[in-house]
């Protein structure tokens, strides 16, 4: 009883001194610091200030900062070894004494005399990645940096990136800018992707071939994976790091205090390294890098060469990275070849296996014990659970929470990565005014919502979560600006997310935080996106229930709105927004954004398609998948149909299960036809419904089935799938959408669930 109220004070305090101390302050660093007070005065930095250190790290972190300052200000300080005749002018590098901070925390003490940092080896970088925060955004060669006093330590010890070299090859220089990136917002963990189907970008000494043939394709897919047929350019593309490249690169982070995980893809994800050496798949091949993105069914061959062959090549990767992670792959590996290969069906029964989920464990489990050998981990994304988890793995969650979830209940170590939150190739805007993304959408405040431990686990199982981190697939990112604008700002929210204490997180404080932050983007020349000030059409509920009440938001601060319903463009002369309005009827509603009577935004438009369903109450017995419910069951009744191409924020997907929903009219009505409207895009594993059901109910509980349509009258119609029947009166309607369950051979994602989308249920 005592510890847990003396804790709650504690609480207290802290949040109290934050809150008031924060509040009070100009400053707007990302992450939120642990606690921050003001204190009077400035300190005045220049090139007469003195930098004492007294570890070989700590003069690196100086003379970094010391880089920084010259990049943006023009000048340096100076750099001395620690001594005991104390002066005026100068900050003070020393290693923490008590040692009553957390793990990479610090504190950091500006006074108009000196500052003050203490903190270990992180802590120290950490503070200095402050103090740049505090600085000027214009050059000066005397910078007064306001005074305050910080303690600061992070929430999670995971605080990652990835990056996809092997799509789109990035070239060292801007590897660099990317580990800076991280650095400047306290990440600590780069997760290289360094080889896939479309390409091998690591120098292995023992397989040159691997870069020679695996390291370039001979064509690349043009535009988006879902338009057909597919047409390709035919430029050879590729390129590869070095292993000087490499080890150079390892330096640099690790002078940033960023450690890198190297990923090297098995079984799937292989073809560019079967392109070079074929005998290590099950057929022989021959095989070339993938000019088209996918999964593809060719993986390596559990045969004792490939074992070989991977050994090798993980032993020249141990020897370039020295953390304590390898990423060994382990996603989206179809089973299909070794369902077919003699070899591989023999391995089974040889090892008393199940199946070839059962294989993949064994192949996985295989390559642990070697990379083990070798005192280090693997680390696989969350597939790596099916057929049973190897002893030492760490798991990436991925497709969802869940397999995190379950690796922590078995007590292995997680990094949570979900697609809901986390990939940051998805969409972050509306797609009419983004560039090409692969889909789906996360919005930076998606992302600062983003909780990484799971509730379901107990205390216990909590700490095998060691934190989150982003994941930047580049299939539609060819150019280094793209990518900066893929990350920025979503990394920003991220970044807090994994340092901030949980208690802290506030969108609503985070937002005008981020907004001024832009100016530091700015600074930096960071191309970021803007979709934070897109104007947002959305819609609810009405009082009558009758129509839909429309609303429109805006993350800038006091926007000055204005809209049509009557087609035409908004100027200052058209409806102020000034709150929800309803609409009874099909309208479209254009809004944009003024500042001093000028428009500041792109028009956005919406289409509301308003009928006997919209805004009504909708229940569903099964909830839509988590990466794919952005507005929850009132989706399919909010008078909005989805846009193609599809970024997941009007559609509800299911993924391997049937919707059912039920809408209650709230009187008993008249109509004659129900529309679904459903998407069809096998490229990216959604499929049409293979039967559709309605039913009628008076009360909520008696349904009559009124209307069927089967696999052929689906396809036939396409996307707004009609079912028209005799006039019928009933309050209840049940809509049942029957997803195909597993996609059949032949398919992209052959076997594995198919996504059922659907994105309006329209009662005429
Ligand atoms: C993944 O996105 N295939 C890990
Ligand atoms: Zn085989």
């Amino acid at each position: 009883m005592k510890s847990i109220r003396f804790k709650f004070i504690i609480l207290i305090s802290i949040l109290f001194i934050h809150v008031n101390i924060a509040k009070a302050s100009n400053y707007f660093l990302i992450p939120e610091p642990v606690s921050v007070k003001n204190s009077e005065g400035n300190f005045e930095l220049s090139d007469k200030t003195i930098i004492f250190y007294s570890t070989e790290t700590s003069k690196m972190d100086a003379e970094l900062f010391n880089e920084y300052l010259f990049q943006y200000y023009g000048f340096k300080t100076k750099i001395e070894v620690v001594s005991s005749f104390k002066k005026g002018n100068c900050i003070w590098l020393e290693p923490e004494v008590n040692k009553t901070l957390a793990a990479e925390g610090y504190s950091l003490n500006i006074s108009p005399e000196e500052i003050r940092i203490q903190g270990d080896a992180s802590g120290i970088f950490y503070a200095l990645q402050t103090i740049k925060q505090l600085l000027p955004l214009t050059k000066q060669n005397k910078i007064n940096i306001p005074c305050y006093k910080i303690t600061d330590y992070p929430r999670y010890a995971w605080r990652g990136m990835h990056l996809d070299v092997s799509r789109h090859f990035f070239p060292t220089a801007f590897i660099k800018k990317y580990i800076d990136f991280l650095a400047l917002y306290k990440m600590n963990t780069f997760h290289w992707h360094l080889t896939d189907d479309q390409g091998w970008r690591i120098e292995i000494k023992k397989y040159p071939k691997l870069t020679e043939i695996g390291g370039y394709r001979n064509g690349t897919l043009i535009g988006a994976y879902r338009n057909s047929p597919h047409q390709y350019d035919t430029i050879r593309y590729g390129g590869y790091y070095t292993q000087n490249d490499i080890k150079e690169i390892v330096t640099y982070a690790t002078a940033r205090h960023i450690t890198i995980v190297p990923e090297i893809e098995m079984p799937g994800h292989c073809l560019a390294a079967l392109s070079a050496y074929p005998q290590f798949s099950c057929t022989g091949g021959p095989f070339e890098a993938s000019k088209l993105w996918g999964v593809f069914d060719d993986v390596f061959c559990p045969k004792e060469e490939t074992f070989k062959f991977l050994e090798d090549v993980l032993t020249e990767v141990m020897d370039l990275f020295p953390g304590k992670y390898i990423h060994i792959g382990g996603d989206e590996v179809p089973k299909e070849k070794w369902k077919k290969c003699a070899y591989c069906q023999a391995l089974i029964k040889k090892e008393g296996l199940k199946d070839e989920a059962e294989l993949q464990s064994y192949f996985i489990k295989r390559i642990e014990k070697f990379v083990n050998s070798k005192g280090r981990n693997i680390i696989g994304w969350d597939e790596i659970l099916e057929g049973g988890l190897a002893p030492n793995a760490a798991v990436m969650s991925w497709r969802g929470t869940e397999g995190g979830v379950a690796a922590a209940k078995q007590n292995h170590y997680v990094v949570m990565s979900p697609g809901s939150h986390c990939y940051f190739d998805y969409y972050q805007g509306n797609p009419k005014f983004e560039p090409l993304a692969i889909g789906g959408y996360i919005s930076v405040e998606k992302v600062y919502s983003y909780e990484p431990t799971p509730t379901e686990l107990s205390v216990n199982e909590q700490k095998y979560i060691l934190g989150a981190q982003a994941n930047v697939w580049t299939e539609y990112i060819g150019t280094t600006d793209k990518v900066e604008y893929m990350i920025f700002p979503r990394m920003c929210a991220l970044a807090e997310v994994l340092w901030t204490p949980k208690d802290y997180r506030s969108w609503e404080a985070f937002k005008p935080r981020l907004i001024d932050h832009f100016s530091y983007l700015d600074f930096h020349k960071i191309n970021y996106s803007k979709a934070l000030f897109d104007l947002v059409i959305n819609s609810g509920k009405t009082p009558s229930g009758n129509g839909v009440s429309v609303s429109i938001s805006s993350d800038m601060p006091n926007p000055d709105v204005y809209y049509t319903i009557d087609g035409s463009d908004p100027t200052i002369f058209s409806n102020k927004y000034t709150g929800p309005f309803y609409i009874l009827t099909n309208t479209k509603v254009k809004t944009a954004l003024f500042q001093t009577n000028a428009r500041k935004s792109n028009i956005f438009e919406q289409q509301f398609y308003v009928n006997k369903a919209s805004g009504k109450r909708i229940s569903l017995t099964k909830q839509a998948h988590e990466k794919y419910n952005n507005g929850g069951a009132f989706t399919l009744v909010d008078g909005i149909k989805g846009v193609i191409p599809w970024y997941g924020k009007e559609w509800l997907g299911f993924l391997g299960e049937n919707l059912e929903a039920v809408i209650d009219l709230n009187k008993s009505e008249s109509f004659t036809k129900i529309t679904v409207d459903v998407l069809g895009d096998e490229n990216s594993w959604i499929h049409l419904p293979k039967g559709i059901k309605v039913f009628v109910s008076k009360d909520g509980t008696n349904y009559k089935e009124l209307k069927s349509l089967n696999k052929e009258e689906i396809i036939k119609q396409g996307r707004a799938i009609e079912l028209i029947f005799d006039k019928t009166s009933a309050r209840y309607i049940k809509v049942v959408a029957e997803n195909i369950g597993k996609i059949p051979e032949g398919m992209p994602g052959a076997g594995e669930p198919a996504w059922l989308f659907v994105d309006e249920i329209s009662v005429e």
